[in-house]
């Protein structure tokens, strides 16, 4: 059972959020994210030129299970992106919340599939370091100039503002702040709006986390919301995870609601979204394409199959829909 919980850093997920000192844990596990996806991004595992301007390559090897585990949550989330991308025929906005180094902007304006406006948010310290990033990185700040047809492209410490691309400092438990920051971005409610959490409603109480649904759930009228996070807490695995991460200063405050799958559809639903689905993350990896399966499991040799198989039921992609009947949101599946 240790030895399964060389998994546990697939997450970078955790913390309460009650004390700023509380909120360093849960900034540290950005890093971490970044640190997996590059290193399983460095042996072939999906494409991604972007993340090596965002973060080092880590010394430390990371272990199969983990990688595989990356490979999954990125092609998961990919997928539903580009099937929100595709009904609204990219007519929509994402808002990336907690979006951390996440680089699906520039992967999306490679592939010509950028929404009308991506933001992202996330805490001011992160914003800052991202936008010092992007700045200092031609290859970061080309396409955002490029797609920039005024010469208004406004930057401060804890906030980017361009055409199609905004980054945001706030905190995601502070709505109103959020929304007042959004809306200066020129934030638009009445488009098909996309909300991607990845790895970050753990880190809030349930009623936090409550909150930020019911928010999202009420500002727009057409609306889909990917969550990737845990699921199944409730057993040993979870215990171990919880007490690893407490170690490093980081509570899963909101724990209570990854005790199942149904706990996370019921979150959803009871918070304004009209369908939710959950699915986790091993059976997600069992309807991988035969052909990727394939070729990722040929990048490393994984000893036990089980330390795969018990990490990844303690994952769970989960979407959700409001209106946008006439564009198939609902019919949205992974
Ligand atoms: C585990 S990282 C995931 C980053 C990114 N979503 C990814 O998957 O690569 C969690 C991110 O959520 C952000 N975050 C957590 N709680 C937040 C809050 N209350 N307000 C803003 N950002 C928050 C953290 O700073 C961190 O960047």
């Amino acid at each position: 059972m240790a030895a399964s919980l060389r998994g546990t850093s697939l997450t970078s997920c955790s913390s309460s959020l009650s004390s700023d000192t509380d909120d360093d844990g849960v900034r540290g596990t950005c890093e971490d994210a970044s640190l997996c996806k590059r290193f399983a991004v460095s042996i072939g595992y999906w494409h991604d030129p972007y993340i090596q301007h965002f973060v080092r390559l880590s010394k430390e090897r990371k272990a199969p299970e983990i990688n595989r585990g990356y490979f999954a949550r990125v092609h998961g989330v990919s997928q539903l992106i580009k099937a929100f991308l595709q009904k609204t025929e990219c007519r929509c906005q994402i808002l990336n919340l907690g979006a951390g180094m996440d680089t699906t902007f520039w992967k999306l304006k490679d592939e010509n599939l950028l929404p009308s406006k991506y933001f992202e948010v996330d805490f001011p310290t992160i914003v800052t370091r991202k936008i010092h990033n992007i700045k200092s990185k031609p290859p970061l700040s080309k396409p955002i100039v490029e797609l920039h047809s005024e010469d208004s492209l406004k930057i401060d410490g804890h906030m980017l503002d361009s055409k199609r691309y905004a980054i945001i400092g706030a905190d995601l438990r502070d709505l109103p702040e959020l929304e007042e920051k959004l809306k200066k971005c020129q934030m638009n409610i009445h488009l098909p709006t996309l909300l991607i959490a990845e790895c970050v409603l753990i880190y809030m109480t349930p009623e936090q986390s409550a909150n930020l649904l019911k928010w999202a759930a009420n500002s727009f009228e057409t609306a889909m919301f990917i969550n990737y996070e845990q699921v199944n807490m409730d057993d040993r695995f979870g215990q171990i995870m919880i007490e690893n991460l407490r170690r490093r200063q980081c509570d899963l405050a909101g724990v209570e609601m990854c005790k199942s799958l149904a706990s996370q559809k019921e979150r959803l639903l009871s918070n304004g979204w009209e369908t939710a689905s959950a699915v986790d993350m091993m059976e997600l990896y069992s309807r991988l394409p035969r052909s990727e399966m394939g070729r990722i499991e040929s990048l490393e040799f994984l000893d036990e199959m089980e330390l795969l198989e018990q990490l990844m039921q303690h994952y769970c992609l989960c979407w959700a829909t409001k209106g946008g009947n006439e564009l198939g949101l609902k019919e949205i599946t992974y």
